[in-house]
């Protein structure tokens, strides 16, 4: 059984808008270098608010503009779109600034650890007709277009079970311990709550089993959330051992499955029905891994600002507050702030 081609934006035909980068650190430079090498979009400013940060980080990706203050930035008439890529506790000043300079503002998971900022920031952008969209990158990831082309044709049913797991030794992770920033249930969690969401919606029973440090942050959570429809998911995250990051969706007549990392660009299987049932394939062969997939969502973020549109069709602001709301609730059950 073939599967079906991935639907994706052509980076040739979206408006080549200007950008600029708040907060350039490590994820940022994979921006940047994926921006270059896969999209026609420019970087023409970065800014920093530690110093020397900004020059460095111009240098190393030919970016025009260095500066040190986000107000700078966002004052600039070159500047179309700002990604705002400093830690999830200073993602609402930095969206607002921009939004409110009426620059469409393409903003760092998790959006912010506080419910009421991420409301107020697509209020805000929705009021000054800006885009405003979280970068859940794995939306955009060709493997999660085939596998939603499955889902709406029916091939597996009705889908009942997502399995998922993100394990990944972020001992060293300075930011991944941080309250408000970090938190590994918050940083990494968020992608399996992301892949719940886009399948079932939310959840109106959840729980958790946390490992928790003395400082209250979760070293470890295995989760359980289920649906009005019966449907189920579970998925455990860890910030102390690695283990493969899989991802699956089964339904009643049939099973799809992510390849590793389930969350970057992989590939994705479909079998039938029945025990041992073979499974079909597509690959991603593009030749863009790891971070380097960050340029579909770029791709089609600037394809929507070409179409005026001010919240993504694949993750809408209701979308990505559901998801907060998920993960917040899980939070707040073993003790650890959201709000
Ligand atoms: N999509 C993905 O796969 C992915 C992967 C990794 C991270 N992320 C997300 O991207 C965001 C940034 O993560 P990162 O790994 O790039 O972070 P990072 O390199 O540690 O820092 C990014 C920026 O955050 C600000 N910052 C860092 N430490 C700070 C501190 N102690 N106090 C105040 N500001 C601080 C700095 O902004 P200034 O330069 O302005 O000082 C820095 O340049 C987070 O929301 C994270 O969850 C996403």
């Amino acid at each position: 059984m073939s599967l079906p081609e991935p639907r994706l934006v052509d980076p040739a035909a979206v408006p080549s808008l200007r950008w600029g980068i708040l907060g350039p650190g490590w994820i940022a430079d994979q921006f940047a270098s994926t921006v270059r090498a896969n999209t026609n979009q420019r970087v023409v400013a970065v800014a920093s608010q530690t110093p020397g940060r900004a020059q460095a980080f111009a240098s190393a990706h030919a970016i025009a503009f260095a500066l040190s203050s986000y107000h700078e930035l966002v004052a600039r008439d070159d500047v179309d779109a700002v990604y705002v890529a400093n830690l999830p506790s200073g993602h609402h000043d930095a969206a607002m600034l921009a939004i409110d300079a009426g620059k469409h503002v393409l903003i760092e998971k998790p959006l912010t650890q506080v419910i009421a900022q991420a409301q107020a920031i697509f209020a805000r952008a929705t009021e000054r007709h800006v885009l405003a969209m979280e970068a859940m990158w794995t939306r955009y990831l060709p493997q999660v277009d085939v596998a939603r082309q499955l889902l709406d044709a029916g091939a597996i049913g009705e889908p009942r079970l997502v399995l998922a797991d993100f394990c990944q030794d972020n001992r060293s992770l300075e930011r991944m311990w941080r309250k408000g920033d970090g938190s590994p249930l918050w940083d990494m969690g968020i992608y399996p709550i992301a892949l719940c969401q886009m399948v079932f919606g939310e959840p109106d029973v959840l729980d958790v089993r946390a490992i928790v440090r003395d400082d209250g942050i979760d070293a470890e959570t295995t989760s359980y959330l289920e649906y009005a429809s019966g449907a189920r998911a579970t998925f455990t995250v860890s910030g102390v051992v690695d283990a493969p990051q899989h991802a699956l969706i089964a339904g009643d007549a049939g099973v799809i499955e992510f390849g590793q990392p389930f969350f970057a660009p992989s590939s994705v299987g479909l079998a039938g029905h029945g025990f041992n049932s073979p499974m079909s394939y597509w690959v991603d062969e593009s030749g863009i891994r790891g971070h380097g997939g960050l340029a579909y969502q770029v791709n089609a973020f600037a394809d929507y600002v070409g179409r005026g549109l001010l919240e993504s069709p694949l993750q809408p602001h209701e979308d990505s507050l559901a998801c907060l709301r998920v993960v917040s609730a899980l939070a707040r059950r073993f003790g650890l702030n959201g709000a």
